[in-house]
């Protein structure tokens, strides 16, 4: 038996969010083996129900389960409440408290969707980059933060950015090991959509073939920044020399990842860098729909897509659910320990998207338009074993 909390939260993330269970269910079955769903609510509709985003039933299931499975949180309606009490408290809550200090985004194009790029087809075709960004640090939750008011009368806004030794060196290491098991020059086209060695995240040693870690940093004007690459150029020295280290400044990753993405395997990055740097690429592989993501700690794990709630096209049929599914997937790969059945959704995927059809956001003529529930049934079908 195996206990996963489901937290679909606010906008489209209950949409999308049971297509993922659809599939996990069909794992299930698949594997003749028993998973316990638990909902829970969290975000803007445990403030509307609890008057708190983060509910202590809701956070107590999740440190209990196996995994959890994340919708979307947030949407206008809550925008102005106070800072304690915005639906995103509780994804940060989560992230603290199962200290996640690990999320993985692969941003994989699918060779059926080049045309659904903003970019040139040449320089988005098989793409294959994972996103390591530190989720417990830096200024999201470094003190002191808040608004204050000056003698003067006027206000000052105060965040701080942090980040000590250890925690630069965990997630230096997370990154490493995953560049590890990417055997990037070989990849055929079949293995870099499903095999995905991006998925198999704490290494059992590499293929033979090294990976490429490009650590994003501002080194040239954050002291944190310096300390990050200072340790990261140390970790790599003493564990990882067959790896190859590049150090990137924030501000040319962001113009290289639209200049030539294909340059990039692993990106490590620290938590704002990672936020920002990880909705530029997502549109590299024709939609935020797309990019799945896993939060990783010792000891637990929480899967969500990294798009948000979307409350223009919340209710309407219209949400792309892929990108919960394949969470799905990487939760199936990572907690569940079932790579094979994790690969299979993502040729399932691959399969209907190669059949022509599409949601709306990467939909173009030609093909089939499907609302969201119509391709978590579309995908259940084309997985098989
Ligand atoms: C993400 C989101 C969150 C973040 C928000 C909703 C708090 O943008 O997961 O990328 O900034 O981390
Ligand atoms: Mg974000």
């Amino acid at each position: 038996m195996f206990k996963i909390a489901v937290i679909p939260g606010d906008g489209i993330g209950t949409e999308v969010t049971s297509q993922a269970i659809r599939i996990l269910k069909k794992a299930s079955r698949i594997l003749n083996e028993q998973f316990e769903f638990v909902e829970l609510k969290a975000g803007g509709i445990a403030v509307d129900t609890f008057s708190k985003p983060l509910p202590d039933e809701t956070l107590k299931a999740a440190l209990s389960s196996d995994a959890v499975l994340l919708g979307a949180v947030g949407g206008p309606k809550w925008d102005s409440l106070p800072y304690e009490l915005k639906p995103e408290q509780a994804l940060l809550g989560l992230r603290k408290s199962l200290e996640l200090y690990a999320n993985i985004r692969p941003v994989i194009m699918f060779d059926a969707l080049t045309e659904s790029s903003s970019l040139k087809v040449d320089v988005v075709r098989g793409i294959d980059i994972v996103v390591v960004r530190e989720l417990t640090g830096g200024i999201y939750f470094g003190k002191p933060a808040g608004i204050r008011h000056l003698a003067d009368g006027t206000r000052r806004g105060v965040n701080t950015m942090t980040y000590t030794e250890p925690e630069i060196e965990r997630i230096a290491h997370t990154a490493f090991k995953l560049a590890k098991t990417r055997k990037k020059s070989s990849r055929s086209p079949a293995e870099r959509d499903g095999a995905k060695g991006a998925h198999e995240i704490p290494s059992k040693g590499s293929f033979g073939f090294a990976g490429k870690v490009t650590s994003v940093d501002k080194a040239n004007i954050l002291h944190t920044s310096m300390l990050w690459r200072e340790v990261v150029n140390e970790v790599h020295k003493s564990h990882y020399n067959d790896i190859q280290l590049d150090h990137m400044y924030v501000d040319n990753a962001a113009m290289q990842l639209v200049r030539n993405p294909k340059q990039f395997d692993v990106i490590l990055t620290e938590n704002m860098f990672g936020d920002i740097l990880s909705d530029e690429a997502s549109m590299l592989t024709g939609s935020i729909g797309m990019l799945p993501s896993a939060s990783l700690g010792e000891k637990h794990a929480l899967y969500e897509p990294v798009h948000g709630s979307a409350p223009d096209i919340a209710g309407k049929g219209l949400a792309n659910p892929i990108a919960s599914i394949l969470s799905a997937a990487m939760l199936l790969e990572y907690s569940i320990k079932q790579k094979e059945l994790a690969k299979k959704i993502f040729r399932a995927v691959k399969c209907v998207l190669n059949e022509g059809y599409r949601t709306s956001d990467i939909a173009y003529d030609g093909c089939t338009a499907v609302p969201t529930e119509k391709m978590g049934q579309l995908i259940e079908q084309a997985f098989t074993m």
